[in-house]
């Protein structure tokens, strides 16, 4: 297939781009870099051999978006873009909303006016808020998001069900991602967060290579075995690759589909910060610091359906993870600036 990836030269959309070429398809990027180097795709380029069609331009840009459609033989799209920073969404709930919204609102008619009605979409298990059940299955209620970033997601989760709906041509997939850190094994992308980062991989990865004095632990009163968060981390390879799977949703003509994408695992944050130390023979100081808002106690999901629909189980483990995020970082301590 002819795959557009919106948002392609992020983090995931990147590693994407990879799994999708090994399967034979080929890929369109748009990409407006707001969060996101032009270097990241050209690295894609020389680990597999080929150079990536690009077009810089913003999804809420009708023109540049329709001449994109027009240019192209579009088969299915994988709408990655949007602003994805919880944090930030609290300081800039207009920007939040304006750019995830309306990115998917031009893209979903665009789409519509060429005839092109396949689309995977980047969701979150924020939608699940403090979750009813754990492990989390597709069955969970969405819970309270805390955050504009999630009240997005959630929000487009509904806006993709009422459209396909509306029309059965429509095949939407939404796949839930759980926690993804990681880097392809190269070390030559990886995640390349701006500032200081918010997520742990990252904090970690920046803590070992000594651009941050230690780690801060938010929390370790919580309900969980050594009292810190638990999420389910996922190797980012085994989220692109679980793109590539979930087509076949798609190409069976299943109308609305919704996968959770994780591995079934909980660590927590102690437990990933020794896996990182004992994967990499390297220190992590941490502190124990107040809870942060907004942050839940546990939070893993039951993978079982994708594996059953989709054959996709994730085939990395929490020591791969830790040892490709470091490969990752200390080849690139300043991300693609170099
Ligand atoms: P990322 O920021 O690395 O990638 C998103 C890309 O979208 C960036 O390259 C950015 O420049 C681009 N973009 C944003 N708004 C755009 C617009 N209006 N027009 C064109 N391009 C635009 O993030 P990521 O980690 O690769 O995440 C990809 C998707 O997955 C996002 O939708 C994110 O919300 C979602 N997601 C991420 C995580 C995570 O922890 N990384 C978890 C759950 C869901
Ligand atoms: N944590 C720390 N110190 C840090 C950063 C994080 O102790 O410096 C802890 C958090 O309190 C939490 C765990 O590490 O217990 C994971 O935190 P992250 O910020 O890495 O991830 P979250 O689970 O909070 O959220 C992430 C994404 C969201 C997404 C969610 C579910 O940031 O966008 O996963 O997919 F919605």
């Amino acid at each position: 297939m002819n795959i557009l990836l919106t948002g392609g030269a992020g983090f995931i959309g990147s590693h994407t781009i990879i799994e999708l070429d090994k399967k034979g398809h080929s890929v369109v990027v748009v990409d407006n870099l707001v969060n996101s180097n032009p270097e990241a795709l050209r690295r894609v380029g020389e680990l597999i051999g080929k150079e990536i069609p690009f077009i810089k331009a913003d999804v809420r840009d009708r023109a540049a978006m329709d001449k994109v459609f027009d240019e192209n033989k579009i088969d299915a799209v994988i709408h990655f873009a949007g602003l994805k920073a919880v944090g930030e969404s609290c300081a800039k709930p207009l920007e939040y909303y304006e750019n995830n919204m309306n990115a998917t609102f031009v893209l979903l008619d665009v789409m519509r006016n060429h005839g092109c009605k396949n689309i995977i979409f980047s969701s979150s298990a924020t939608v699940y808020g403090d979750p009813a059940i754990i492990p989390i299955t597709e069955d969970c209620p969405k819970g309270h998001c805390t955050n504009p970033y999630g009240q997005t997601k959630s929000m487009l989760e509904e806006v993709l069900m009422d459209v396909q709906k509306a029309d059965p041509e429509w095949n939407v997939v939404l796949l839930r991602y759980f926690n993804p850190i990681g880097a392809h094994k190269s070390g030559r992308i990886g995640e390349n967060p701006n500032g200081i980062p918010n997520n742990l991989m990252p904090y970690i990865t920046q803590t070992a290579v000594g651009m941050r004095k230690e780690l801060g632990v938010f929390g370790n009163d919580y309900d969980t075995p050594d009292g810190t968060g638990v999420r389910d981390y996922i190797h980012v390879v085994d989220l692109a690759s679980a793109h590539v799977a979930a087509l076949q949703a798609i190409s069976r003509k299943e109308g609305l589909a919704i996968y959770n994408i994780g591995t079934g695992h909980g660590y927590s944050v102690l437990d990933v910060v020794k896996a990182f130390e004992k994967a990499n023979g390297v220190a992590v100081p941490y502190v124990i610091k107040p809870r942060r808002p907004g942050d839940i106690a546990t939070c893993y999901c039951n993978p079982a359906k994708a594996k059953a629909e989709l054959g996709w189980e994730a085939q990395y483990g929490i020591e791969d993870m830790c040892r490709d995020s470091w490969n990752w970082q200390k080849n690139n301590p300043k991300g693609y600036e170099e």
